[in-house]
């Protein structure tokens, strides 16, 4: 018996294929690769139950391969699911909860959203607004690949995919304006409701 629950990908609402400036080639492509990565976790899970840790010795590079490609895999999940999960509404100004902490602390809509934009530029993978749980309040993040650089005890409440796959067909090398569309198309409905779910104040 498998040691480990097998995943499925979640389905793909049907707002995402008729996103403002995103198109709807990019978002089929995209979740495919989103599928991948669910594929992946699964597969490599199946050979992590397969080592034998008795023979560590003979395996701890198999390990180590297995492990840092599980990493990157389960990343590449989490960061698709908030990616996929928030997009499809109408943008605008965030509201809510989200909203009043956008706004304490980054002192401004523009402020959080001009940080993010930058941090989206200066990334190589992604940028996220987190909720770090130590410090009870919000922070821009920066990551370069689907397991760098997120930090312990934080949750991710904005991700923002700036790899080539997430833009390239629409807007070639101009991320600044597929990061612009990226912010019109925010649902901050899931945003606050997963600021419900985990109970953030
Ligand atoms: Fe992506």
């Amino acid at each position: 018996m498998a040691g480990f629950e097998v995943i499925s990908a979640r389905p793909l609402d049907a707002r995402l294929l008729q996103l403002d400036g995103i198109s709807r080639a990019t978002t089929e492509a995209h979740y495919r690769l989103y599928q991948g990565y669910v594929a992946k976790r699964n597969e490599i899970l199946a050979l992590l139950d397969d080592v034998d840790l008795d023979q560590a010795n003979q395996v701890y590079s198999v390990l180590r391969s297995l492990k840092l490609d599980l990493t990157f895999a389960v990343g590449a999940i989490k960061n698709h699911e908030v990616y996929f999960g928030h997009l499809g509404g109408e943008g605008g100004n965030p509201n809510g909860v989200f909203g009043r902490l956008v706004e304490r602390d980054f002192g401004s809509v523009d402020r959080w959203r001009a940080d993010l934009r930058a941090t989206g530029l200066a990334g190589r993978g992604w940028a996220w607004t987190v909720y770090d749980w130590d410090e009870s309040r919000l922070r821009n993040l920066l990551g370069d690949a689907q397991n760098t650089y997120p930090v312990w005890n934080a949750t991710p409440l904005v991700a923002l995919d700036v790899h080539e796959h997430a833009y390239f067909l629409d807007y070639q090398t101009d991320r600044a304006s597929y990061i612009d569309a990226f912010f019109e198309n925010l649902d901050w409905e899931a945003v606050n409701g997963w600021i419900d779910t985990y109970r953030i104040s």
